[in-house]
């Protein structure tokens, strides 16, 4: 039966928009959902074939800066929860002739249950976040990382068993990752200590987190010992030397990582530079977790995905 226009009611008060929920710091997600989150990406590593929340649905993942393990890893995980991902290279969009993120967010949100972004500027995913009716998920700007992180954690929840009260030292260059070791760590229950030049640490320092320019210091009794490249993508390429002589005291070698608790693992995001920030027996040693981490970059953020994008 048609309602008449006289039985539609003109207000809804017993009905509630659904929130969209974003992913661009870590910061939206508690301490209790994070913990779920984590649980539930053990439990689709167990059965990748476990879930099928996206069934039937498309998400966008538009890449405005070069990926291995984050392209890979979205596009199997949309695959393997049931979906299509339209991926995007950053100039096959009119983001790149000057259309706005804005008007990017409006016409993506008319077709696809979730908006992935890998981008420089942090404010492009905020924006498009602002104008989305689907959730956006940051997967990498130049303030934050937190994709990453979550296959951090769920790495050493893997690992120790539970996250509360470990210790993770970073150390080499205050980056993106840095920031969201810093806030998704400390959500975590995870005691963070940041080990950079002056030069180049981070502005700012969330409460529970410490930092250092003494790598011994980060290092010692710690869990985890964590590095990164130093030189990110986004960093001026005749900036190299300098950083590299810089971050030279920093290199996470079989020395430093000593100093680290009894079964203290080694990790690093990737791309490393064996040699730099690494040393190659570190990387490839028996202590290295760093192929488990890049491989639960997948499981992460399947759980994160069916989390925000399932219905
Ligand atoms: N760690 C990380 O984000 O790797 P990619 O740059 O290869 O995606």
């Amino acid at each position: 039966m048609v309602a008449s226009v006289e039985e539609v009611p003109s207000e809804r008060p017993d009905y509630d928009p659904p929130v969209t929920r974003h992913f661009l710091t870590g910061e939206e997600l508690t301490s209790d959902e994070l913990a779920t989150l984590l649980d539930r990406a053990l439990e689709l590593k167990a059965d990748r074939a476990a879930s099928t929340a996206l069934a039937g649905r498309s998400v966008a993942l538009v890449f405005e800066r070069p990926s291995t393990r984050t392209r890979v890893s979205f596009e199997v995980g949309v695959h393997e929860l049931g979906g299509h991902a339209v991926v995007l290279r950053g100039d096959e969009l009119q983001l790149s002739r000057g259309e706005s993120a804005r008007d990017t967010a409006l016409v993506l949100s008319r077709f696809v249950a979730g908006i992935a972004v890998r981008t420089g500027p942090h404010e492009v995913v905020q924006e498009l976040a602002e104008h989305a009716s689907v959730p956006v998920i940051n997967m990498l700007t130049r303030e934050h990382h937190p994709c990453q992180v979550l296959a951090d954690l769920l790495t050493l929840r893997e690992r120790f068993g539970q996250l509360d009260g470990l210790r993770l030292a970073y150390v080499g260059d205050g980056n993106n990752v840095t920031r969201s070791l810093m806030v998704m760590g400390a959500n975590a229950g995870v005691e963070v200590a940041v080990a950079t030049p002056a030069e180049l640490a981070p502005r700012e320092v969330p409460t529970g987190a410490l930092l250092t320019e003494d790598p011994a210091e980060a290092a010692e009794g710690a869990n985890a010992l964590y590095t990164d490249v130093w030189v990110s993508m986004d960093d001026d390429p005749a900036s190299a030397e300098s950083r590299r002589e810089l971050l030279e005291p920093y290199r996470l070698d079989e020395r430093l990582l000593g100093r680290g608790a009894a079964g203290a693992v080694a990790l690093h995001c990737l791309p490393a530079h064996p040699g730099d920030e690494i040393a190659p027996g570190v990387l490839y040693g028996p202590r290295s977790a760093v192929w488990d981490q890049a491989e639960n970059r997948l499981h992460a953020q399947k759980a994160l995905m069916e989390l925000l994008l399932g219905e």
